[in-house]
């Protein structure tokens, strides 16, 4: 049961509320609590949220389009994606509705993922690097945006371009455009930045080679937030675990989410052409090894690659749940089951 809530106040009072309406029913019951909260900022004396994770990123800008659904903002160049990727539906190209079919139709698989994330040893090692690169330019390398969300493929040398880059641009970007043209080696943008890797938009991957063209049928939508209290740089090691509570959404767990994880985060050989260093990884959420784990930046005019080594995982998995989300007609069809 997932609550969404507009203050902790109407979140604390709801949950208390269905647990007892669980209790009077007897047919669920409480086995776990976790609660996810927007990070806060002071705009004008008052609290506001911010679409903040906790490594300092600014999140929720790339959000999947679903053609004939609402327009998305910021927009972007992609292709839209067909609905029967996030809906079950009888059009869908690689699967049929499980059974029962009023229980299977319009519904969506999802996986909830409750995902430590290690702020102190992440800043720790953009700083430890610093000889090599610069901090928050290694950061931005390392996801594909700086961390206020500008994407590197539209600012490569800095967050603040002359100008601005207005809202409605900040996803309206391709790596590889359909005549080849682009940043197809990774100069502006690695091919192993979290973001690249895990929707290379128009780059041609393993299994679609035509660059500008999509590689939507593994596309995810996500919903989540953080859980824990904003990182204070000034008490690094106050022992509070940090985080990101949320679904990755679709339709096949199997050709998406688990295809996404093995494929192109956690493998280097995904990039079509492009040869990435074996045993590299997405250095954000990959399952990294640090007597074999690597990142690859390269440089412009013939500079040689900067190359990070020696880094564990700056995450962990801590809970993980396959689930169904049933559609309004299939909830009608449980309660009626009775
Ligand atoms: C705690 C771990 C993670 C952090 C801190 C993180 C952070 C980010 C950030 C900062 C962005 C760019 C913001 C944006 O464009 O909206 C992003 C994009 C994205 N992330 Fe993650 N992420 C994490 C885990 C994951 C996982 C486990 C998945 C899926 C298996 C995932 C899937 C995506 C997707 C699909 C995008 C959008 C890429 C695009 O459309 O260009 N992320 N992530």
């Amino acid at each position: 049961m997932t609550l969404h809530a507009m203050s902790p106040q109407a979140m604390a009072s709801y949950s208390d509320r269905l647990v007892a309406l669980f209790a009077e029913g007897g047919a669920f019951r409480e086995i776990w609590r976790g609660d996810g909260m927007a990070l806060m900022e002071m705009r004008d004396g008052e609290p506001v949220p911010t679409f903040k994770v906790h490594f300092g990123y600014t999140d929720g800008i790339s959000m999947t389009t679903i053609r004939g659904g609402p327009e998305r903002y910021p927009p972007d160049r992609q292709q839209p994606c067909e609905p029967w990727l996030f809906v079950l539906r009888d059009e869908a190209e690689n699967y049929f509705v499980p059974e029962p079919r009023e229980f299977g139709l319009n519904g969506s698989f999802a996986v909830f993922k409750m995902i430590e994330t290690d702020v102190v040893k992440f800043e720790n090692y953009l700083q430890s690097n610093k000889d090599k690169i610069d901090p928050e330019r290694l950061a931005a390398k390392i996801c594909g945006r700086w961390r206020n969300g500008v994407p590197l493929m539209l600012s490569p040398e800095t967050d603040s371009p002359p100008g601005g880059i207005p809202p409605e641009q900040l996803n309206d970007f391709e790596y590889v455009n359909a005549d080849g043209s682009g940043d197809p080696r990774g100069l502006r943008c690695p091919v192993g930045a979290h973001m690249r890797r895990i929707n290379p938009r128009g780059q041609p991957v393993t299994g679609q080679g035509q660059p500008g063209g999509s590689n939507n049928t593994h596309r995810l939508i996500r919903r989540g937030l953080p859980y824990g209290p904003a990182y204070d740089p000034s008490q690094p090691y106050d022992g509070i675990e940090r985080g990101l509570l949320g679904y990755f959404i679709n339709s096949s767990i199997e050709n998406q989410y688990e295809f996404v994880l093995g494929n192109w985060v956690n493998d280097s050989e995904f990039a079509g052409a492009v040869r990435l260093a074996p045993k590299s990884k997405d250095p954000l959420i990959g399952t990294q090894d640090p007597a074999e784990s690597i990142f690859v930046i390269p440089q412009a005019e013939g500079a040689p690659p900067i190359k990070l080594t020696g880094f564990s995982s700056f995450v962990a998995t801590k809970a993980a749940a396959y689930c169904f989300l049933p559609s309004v007609t299939a909830i009608k069809f449980i309660a009626g089951l009775g």
